[in-house]
């Protein structure tokens, strides 16, 4: 790759930036000092360095975010907050986007990446990727919800696949239900739906997990951490690239 370009990934600056210490002698690449932003560089042989200090170059991030109520899961939007603004100080220079959605009142497990394949395997119904959700239900989930849910619901548009429900606690006295949810697709409010097809309204939604990857407990809302090796190794069979 291009060292202008290497430089840029690396968060040294824009194209134009990153020019600019080429030119004042900064930059170095196995020793010698560079000369011309477009010498091509080879991140895994070659060594770069910004005043002696060698640069590291990551291809891909995996960042789990534990979404907070209100900012919105898209890359840009000229109204609300999205996930790439609630962490842009510290990936500006990365093309993350995040993998799904998650509606804007929903918290919990959000993976942001910027690595195509993987999102797309996540995501793809072929893999069949299982997501949990935890829940409050304003109304008493019975035995009959968790059959029709196993069985499918027939939300007009399409039918489900099977899910799991299991009842955490009954609140017979507020009339709410605490429950979790393990879904097989990501249609467009789907865990809303599935319980307004019972009768039911969601009142807090919270992902917990997205196939492997559960998330991290210590994460606040609006926390977010890279993945670790561990973490990222589970993710290898959709795609997650060594680097
Ligand atoms: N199902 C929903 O209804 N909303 C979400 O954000 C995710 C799943």
């Amino acid at each position: 790759m291009r060292l202008d370009k290497f430089l840029a990934d690396t968060g040294f600056g824009t194209r134009k930036e990153v020019k600019k210490l080429i030119s004042q002698g900064s930059i170095s690449v196995n020793g010698e000092m560079a000369k011309k932003p477009n010498i091509h560089v080879n991140p895994n042989e070659d060594s770069v360095t910004y005043l002696d200090d060698e640069i590291h170059y990551q291809a891909y991030y995996y960042v789990m975010l534990n979404k907070p109520d209100g900012i919105i899961s898209a890359t840009e939007d000229r109204e609300y907050q999205t996930v790439i603004d609630w962490v842009a100080l510290d990936y500006e220079h990365v093309d993350l986007f995040p993998v799904g959605r998650l509606d804007i009142d929903t918290t919990g497990l959000l993976l942001l990446t910027n690595n195509g394949q993987l999102a797309h395997q996540l995501l793809s119904p072929k893999k069949d990727v299982p997501k949990t959700y935890h829940a409050l239900i304003d109304g008493i989930v019975t035995d009959e919800d968790i059959k029709a849910f196993s069985q499918g619901l027939d939300l007009g548009d399409f039918i489900t696949k099977p899910a799991e429900l299991v009842i955490h606690e009954i609140d017979t006295e507020t009339n709410q239900s605490s429950i979790a949810v393990t879904i097989h697709e990501g249609k467009f409010h789907q865990v809303k739906r599935m319980f307004e097809a019972v009768g039911k309204t969601v009142t807090v939604l919270h992902r917990h997990s997205m196939g492997p990857l559960v998330l991290d407990e210590d994460l606040e809302l609006g926390e977010y951490r890279e993945l670790t090796v561990d973490e990222m190794e589970m993710l290898k069979p959709y795609g997650l690239i060594d680097q």
